[in-house]
């Protein structure tokens, strides 16, 4: 009994797994061999650059995208397409046009066994999560780009994911607007007991926000690199030790 309950979940292990594209009639290695634990709760973020396969790497954990070799466990069990315990985040929100803030949020809710009036409580317990109760009745073209991607994260935590799955959630943003976001993340990943996977190109926004970094070589003969972003949370951008992270990422990409 009680110990079920206990038992977390989520767990992500990622063996020997490999990826190639082809291009112009040639193999195109994208992933190689990559081995990883994720743990229960944990937020990962992935970076590298461009075209190094983070995408990629995000479509396999979600099932959109079946690897040439190795496998995918989640809580012990191998994945074979998508599955209702991961929720995938990409960089526009995908919201339904025609359905409001609450019912895009509360969408497909039903269809997973979910009385009428359940999907509607949980729809506007999301909605208040993400900061949009005053917007529960408006339609997605009378939303900024920002409160959008709110909607968005609002739709895919209402399913209760044991997994989320972001690429770039918040690429399309504005400097301002994602840092206010990057704070709202934090928040609610403090309070959502969900592990997560976050791909992005901002190194900061990486460690601001992530247990620990992976970081895929640009060249398929390199090996993926891991760090751990062991800081106290809130996270302050201007702490010695996040610049010293900042640095030690900027100096792995060359930057420095
Ligand atoms: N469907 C596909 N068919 C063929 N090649 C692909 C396909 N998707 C990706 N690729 C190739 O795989 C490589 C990795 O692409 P991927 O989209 O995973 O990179 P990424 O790290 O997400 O880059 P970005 O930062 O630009 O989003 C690229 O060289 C790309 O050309
Ligand atoms: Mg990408």
């Amino acid at each position: 009994m009680g110990v079920q309950q206990n038992l977390r979940r989520g767990e992500v292990t990622i063996r020997h797994l490999s990826k190639s594209y082809r291009l112009n009639g040639a193999p195109l290695p994208v992933l190689k061999d990559i081995n990883l634990n994720i743990r229960s709760g944990e937020t990962l973020a992935i970076v590298g650059a461009s075209g190094s396969g983070k995408t990629t790497l995000l479509r396999v954990l979600a099932g959109l995208e079946d690897a040439d070799a190795g496998d995918v466990l989640i809580d012990g069990t191998a994945i074979r397409g998508v599955g209702a315990e991961r929720a995938v985040i990409f960089q526009e929100p995908r919201l339904l046009p025609w359905l409001t803030v609450l019912d895009n949020v509360g969408f497909g809710l039903e269809t997973r066994g979910l009385s009428r009036s359940e999907a509607r409580g949980r729809a506007q317990h999301y909605v208040q999560l993400v900061g949009l109760q005053q917007f529960e009745g408006a339609y997605p073209r009378q939303l900024s780009g920002g409160m959008a991607q709110r909607v968005g994260i609002a739709r895919a935590l209402a399913v209760q994911p044991e997994i989320l799955l972001l690429d770039e959630p918040l690429g399309a943003l504005d400097a301002m607007t994602k840092i206010s976001m990057q704070q709202e993340l934090a928040r609610i990943w403090r309070d959502e007991d969900v592990t997560t996977v976050l791909v992005t190109h901002d190194l900061e926004e990486a460690i601001y926000l992530a247990d620990r970094i992976l970081i895929l070589p640009r060249e398929k003969e390199g090996e993926p690199r891991l760090i751990e972003i062991d800081l106290p949370r809130p996270r302050d951008r201007s702490a010695p030790d996040f610049v010293r992270h900042r640095e030690e990422l900027l100096s792995i990409f060359g930057l420095h």
